[in-house]
């Protein structure tokens, strides 16, 4: 199967994607909805908690883990790959990528949490493939628990958006990587803020495509994958509210049951 975590259900969007790009291949989720959000976390304690998740994927049969969180993924990601010897894919990469490729100006924005912007990833990955490039990075901390809490259309979330994009705006940008995985859900209210003409790059489709030319590229793992091919899609989260289940089902499209585990 493959493992997939978040902190929460924002870490469902790419597994959606990856359901889309990668039909017949059963998901395993595991969203730490008890610890979110980590992006407010030390360093110490996302490891901690990503070790413990991908426990918790490995036992459940997983044999590739998809970080689906920023947060993780800049902080934890190293730490995974040197602890398992299961393929680890961090959501970061794929985005970076596609940033490169997209922007014209080389001038980016990222939008994350404060842990992802902290880490200041994004830019070392960016300028890693263009080094004249010019990165802008703002943490908005507020939007995760917006999107936890289903206030994707709300206008006090429209107010917290305009009030996290201003510095951005002002800095000519052609490209903005929504660098946490909640916010593809908010990406029609952060589309026409931040202007019609600066591209978004949503993390949850990169990553999906990546996770296909993975398997593309990894016949063993691809053919252990398909092993799993007569088994159910399994979502588990560490604790749940009405508002998470409804979330969980409005980003597939169809009832999702989510199975309260401790991890
Ligand atoms: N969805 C997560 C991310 O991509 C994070 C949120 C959090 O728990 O802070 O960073």
């Amino acid at each position: 199967m493959i493992g997939i975590f978040d902190s929460g259900v924002g870490g469902m969007t790419v597994a959606r994607a990856i359901e889309k790009i990668c039909p017949g291949f059963p998901l395993v989720y595991f969203g730490d909805i008890a610890h979110t959000p980590y992006g407010s976390k030390s360093p110490d304690t996302i490891i901690r908690y990503s070790k413990n998740n991908t426990d918790f994927l490995l036992e459940q049969g997983a044999s590739l883990i998809v970080i689906a969180c920023n947060s993780a993924s800049s902080t934890a990601s190293d730490e995974l790959r040197s602890h398992y010897s299961v393929p680890i894919l961090d959501v970061i990469t794929p985005a970076t990528i596609k940033a490169a490729v997209l922007t014209q100006s080389r001038r980016i924005g990222v939008i994350g949490t404060r842990a992802t912007v902290q880490s200041d990833i994004y830019r070392k990955r960016i300028q890693e493939i263009i080094p004249d490039s010019m990165i802008f990075s703002q943490a908005c901390p507020l939007l995760v628990s917006l999107v936890e809490e289903g206030w994707l259309s709300r206008r006090e979330s429209k107010m917290i958006i305009r009030r996290y994009l201003h510095p951005l705006r002002l800095k000519q940008i052609d490209t903005l990587v929504l660098g946490c995985t909640h916010y593809p859900l908010l990406k029609h209210l952060i589309g026409p803020r931040i202007g019609h003409r600066v591209k978004l790059i949503d993390s949850s489709v990169e990553m999906a495509m990546a996770v296909s030319d993975f398997m593309e590229q990894n016949a063993d793992i691809k053919h252990r994958l398909e092993q799993s091919r007569s088994q159910q899609s399994r979502f588990y989260v560490s604790d749940s509210t009405e508002a998470v289940e409804n979330m969980a089902s409005k980003i597939f499209g169809r009832p999702i049951h989510l199975e309260k585990v401790r991890v």
